[in-house]
């Protein structure tokens, strides 16, 4: 921990990792990279600014360009003005001008609607007036940053006007999420991109997997041999991983209400999360060991029968309530939400693997919308000492060890130990030991779109969810989907706004355990 917390290697001559050795990181080639809905929310608040961010940092190959297609008519130079507008709002760092001149110079649009023809044509023409003044052939990475319902026609589009392949140079598509709203969905989705595009070409977006605590979490369990050993069902009591947002729905009731928070959280990050807690180590960190080792971690959990899901699974809907200092509206008084939705905007699930390394170890997951505050955290709780040998008094203050991972926003690692407190008598009270990222590092950490923008530039897949991944996922969330929108699923209960969440959710909790403070 000590050369962690000062982010110098203990030992120089050990600065190698042997994890990484030999894995070297692939060059990114030069690269026309598409955005299909360049005008959207998405596009504005993470890719821009993450593509200035990579320019900045020098990250971009040398021959970058960037093409925006969307529905509405506009210039090349007005597409390049809200591009700028965009990165000077939403980008981590204030923009350097040069760096975005450069990065704006390349900047091209393409209007029109997704399943016209012209559209396809006219990126045809761009891609090759690129690779003609290059002299060499450019990859092409085709980015689907706009409602799900378009992603078959583009895929369908770039594959009819043959643009899905090239002889001398990678084609890649970068899919968003929602990947199918169920597994029906998904894997009809899947079969239509693979019947274009080969597994290889294609980079399924889960953005947490970009975000550098939850590549930290393969780096602590992984580089660290201290706890692999105690890292199963004889030594860890539960595990509790919590997404919380204090935020309500925003403008975005369109596509939440007919998600939810299971498919829209749990489905995804939250799966992957509990992937990255249960899965074997693998044997290396190519794109194919860890994507095997996640899917048998999801194939794993039993799929929720409808007898089960009263049991284990617990959805709510938020009520008016007080947040951030101010009285705010519940869910149903939200602009853009039917009165009279049913959509859960909490759910919580308490899931087994039943693997030799898990079996009997609860994971209980929960996400919610307009919860206390916002936070994400992973935390292990190992089972409590076999004996305590202090006395009555001394040993009530004796809790189970747990160990916490901060994903956000104070990132960081930290460990319940008992200690004795100063004094004459033996008594026991729980302390911390803590690493946190922002005084370790001293450096602020890329934003996740960042890297994962790189990786598939570069084709390496390791932080995208292979086609098997993610109807895995949706094997485990369609029965409690389905069983929601049932007859058979009662009431919908209520949380206030600001508050910990439904009261109904601590039944799904053995008597032993209890959720962690938001
Ligand atoms: C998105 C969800 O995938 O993740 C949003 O659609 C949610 O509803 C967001 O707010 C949370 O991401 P982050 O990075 O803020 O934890």
């Amino acid at each position: 921990m000590v050369a962690i917390a000062t982010g110098v290697p203990a030992d120089p001559t050990e600065a190698e990792n042997p994890l990484t050795a030999g894995l070297e990181r692939l060059p990114v080639g030069p690269t026309t990279l598409v955005i299909f809905g360049a005008t959207g929310d998405l596009a504005r608040r993470k890719l821009l600014p993450a593509l200035y961010n990579l320019a900045h940092d020098g990250a971009l190959p040398q021959r970058f360009h960037l093409i925006g297609v969307s529905r509405k008519e506009k210039a090349h130079e007005d597409y390049r003005a809200e591009c700028e507008e965009a990165i000077r709002r939403f980008s981590r760092r204030a923009p350097d001008a040069d760096v975005l001149k450069g990065l704006l110079e390349n900047v091209k649009y393409v209007p029109g609607t997704f399943d016209n023809e012209s559209v396809y044509a006219k990126l045809g023409e761009l891609l090759d007036g690129f690779e003609k003044k290059a002299g060499e052939p450019l990859n092409r990475a085709f980015y689907l940053s706009t409602s799900p319902s378009f992603f078959p026609t583009i895929v369908e589009a770039l594959g009819s006007s043959k643009l899905a392949h090239h002889e001398h140079a990678e084609v890649r598509v970068i899919i968003e999420k929602p990947f199918g709203t169920t597994l029906q969905e998904a894997r009809e989705l899947n079969r239509r991109v693979l019947s274009i595009f080969d597994e290889t070409q294609v980079f399924r977006i889960d953005h947490y997997l970009g975000k550098e605590t939850v590549q930290n979490m393969m780096a602590f369990r992984f580089a660290n041999g201290m706890f692999e050993p105690l890292w199963n069902r004889n030594y860890i009591d539960s595990v509790q991983i919590t997404a919380a947002e204090d935020l309500g729905v925003g403008t975005r009731a369109g596509y939440y209400d007919s998600a939810g928070a299971l498919r829209d959280l749990i489905q995804n990050h939250m799966l992957q999360l509990l992937c990255h807690v249960a899965m074997e180590p693998p044997v290396s960190f190519t794109a194919e060991e860890v994507r095997n080792e996640k899917v048998k971690v999801l194939q794993s959990i039993p799929q929720p029968t409808p007898a089960e899901i009263p049991e284990m699974a617990v959805r709510a809907q938020y009520a008016a309530g007080h947040a951030g200092g101010e009285d705010v509206p519940g869910y149903l008084q939200e602009e853009g939400v039917p009165e009279d939705s049913t959509t859960e905007t909490y759910a919580a699930l308490r899931l087994e693997v039943d693997n030799w390394r898990w079996a009997g170890v609860p994971f209980y997951l929960r996400t919610g919308k307009r919860l206390a505050r916002k936070i994400t955290e992973i935390a292990v709780t190992l089972k409590p000492v076999p004996h305590l040998a202090f006395s009555q008094d001394g040993s009530l203050g004796v809790r189970p060890n747990q160990l916490v991972l901060t994903l956000q926003p104070n990132e960081g690692v930290s460990l319940r130990l008992g200690a004795k407190i100063p004094g004459t008598r033996m008594i026991i009270r729980p302390v911390n030991m803590e690493f946190l990222y922002g005084t370790a590092f001293l450096s602020q950490s890329p934003e996740a779109y960042e890297r994962l923008i790189t990786d598939a530039m570069r084709g390496d897949a390791t932080l995208f969810t292979r086609n098997d991944e993610v109807e895995a996922q949706w094997r485990i969330c369609d029965p409690i989907v389905k069983y929601w929108r049932g007859a058979k699923a009662g009431p919908l209960p209520q949380y206030p706004a600001g508050s910990q969440g439904p009261q109904e959710a601590a039944g799904l909790l053995r008597d032993s355990d209890q959720w962690r403070a938001i």
